[in-house]
């Protein structure tokens, strides 16, 4: 056998040191999840749709496209699904670099563009954040002949923060037509800022070299049924599914999906929640001599000194946070926001640690 050099040089995915799932009285706030749990109406149509598993899905996930385009006000020629957003990083780079290409990005930002640009052979252009956020004039300079793809997380994972519409549409304006820009917007049913970029005109407008990804993991509560979709050009998203596995969505994602999207309610209280959360962890983080980044999601990331020491005492005392100095943040740890109840125990837990 000849195993790829690209493939063998990743790091191998390690177990985590503790499964917060099989733990008792473990508090997992480590992956940015849904505290409030799932939306209620997509559990229902779970319950309704567990007897028909012995049916292939609908390889072209139809219905569940349809009601995506519907909200956008796009055609489904505009939507692609996923086995989570993260499937679609993964097409992006199989899809637009060959040997060598470039892919520019953050350093400190979501962790598969890295690994997803190396694994096909790219190469990764890293970009150091400023102030946490994404440094757009400097990305841009990166571009070069070579560069394909452009991934901009906003907001960004792991810091909180986003970019601007008029940073946003200045970057789109400079950006050459043959780079794709890859805008992940995973949590951008959290963000309350009045100037966050709207993009789906840009779309409706029939640009081509932008696409938008989103993810039913964050608000809607269903990361473990794993869906992501995005929005592009019909000719984009036309070559990526073709790229794509066949039934790369599964029956019961599809039925939930379709189910969360209508679910309001549980969208308006979980984004209240988040942005209690977001006031309480500020307070609280500041309260013990901290200076938590500012965020416009549903987690907070605040230096710390020592992520890895923190961590590990945080895992002791019984709940799981992100150290990210494996993301280019050194001394910061990212706590995702828990019930009401978790995080007054995990703010008494912290302060112990330190
Ligand atoms: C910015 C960002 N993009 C994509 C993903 C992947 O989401 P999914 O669960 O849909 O694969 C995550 C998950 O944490 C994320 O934070």
């Amino acid at each position: 056998m000849q195993f790829k050099d690209y493939i063998t040089k990743l790091p191998a995915y390690k177990p985590p040191k503790l499964i917060a799932q099989q733990a008792r009285d473990v508090v997992k706030l480590s992956s940015n999840e849904n505290a409030l749990g799932p939306s209620p109406r997509a559990v229902e149509a779970l319950q309704r749709a567990v007897n028909n598993v012995h049916r292939y899905p609908d390889f072209s996930a139809g219905a569940l496209r349809q009601a995506l385009a519907a909200q956008a006000g796009l055609p489904s020629e505009s939507v692609i699904c996923s086995n989570g957003s993260d499937e679609l990083v993964f097409l992006l780079c199989v899809a637009f670099l060959r040997e060598d290409d470039e892919a520019v990005m953050a350093n400190g930002t979501f962790i598969s563009y890295l690994l997803r640009t190396l694994e096909v052979g790219g190469r990764a252009v890293q970009i150091p954040l400023r102030d946490y956020t994404h440094d757009l004039p400097a990305l841009v300079q990166a571009i070069t002949p070579q560069t394909r793809l452009l991934f901009v997380c906003n907001p960004n994972n792991p810091t909180g923060t986003t970019n601007g519409a008029a940073e946003i549409h200045k970057l789109l304006e400079q950006v050459p037509p043959d780079v794709l820009v890859v805008m992940d917007e995973a949590y951008i049913e959290y963000v309350t800022r009045s100037d966050y970029p709207d993009l789906l005109p840009e779309l409706r407008n029939g640009r081509r070299n932008v696409i938008l990804l989103r993810t039913f993991a964050k608000i809607y509560g269903l990361a473990g049924l794993r869906l992501g979709y995005a929005y592009g050009h019909p000719e984009v998203i036309s070559y990526l599914d073709r790229a794509r596995p066949t039934f790369n969505v599964n029956a019961l994602a599809q039925v939930a999906g379709i189910a969360a999207l209508s679910d309001t309610e549980h969208v308006e209280r979980s984004r209240a929640h988040a942005a209690i959360c977001r006031d309480f962890f500020a307070r609280e983080l500041a309260a013990l001599g901290l200076q938590p980044i500012a965020s416009e999601t549903n987690f907070v990331a605040v230096d710390v000194g020592n992520d890895d020491r923190v961590s590990d005492g945080l895992r002791e005392r019984g709940f799981t946070v992100t150290p990210l100095s494996g993301w280019g943040l050194p001394g910061l740890i990212r706590i995702s926001f828990g019930t009401e109840e978790e995080n007054q125990r995990f703010m008494t837990a912290l302060a112990d640690v330190l």
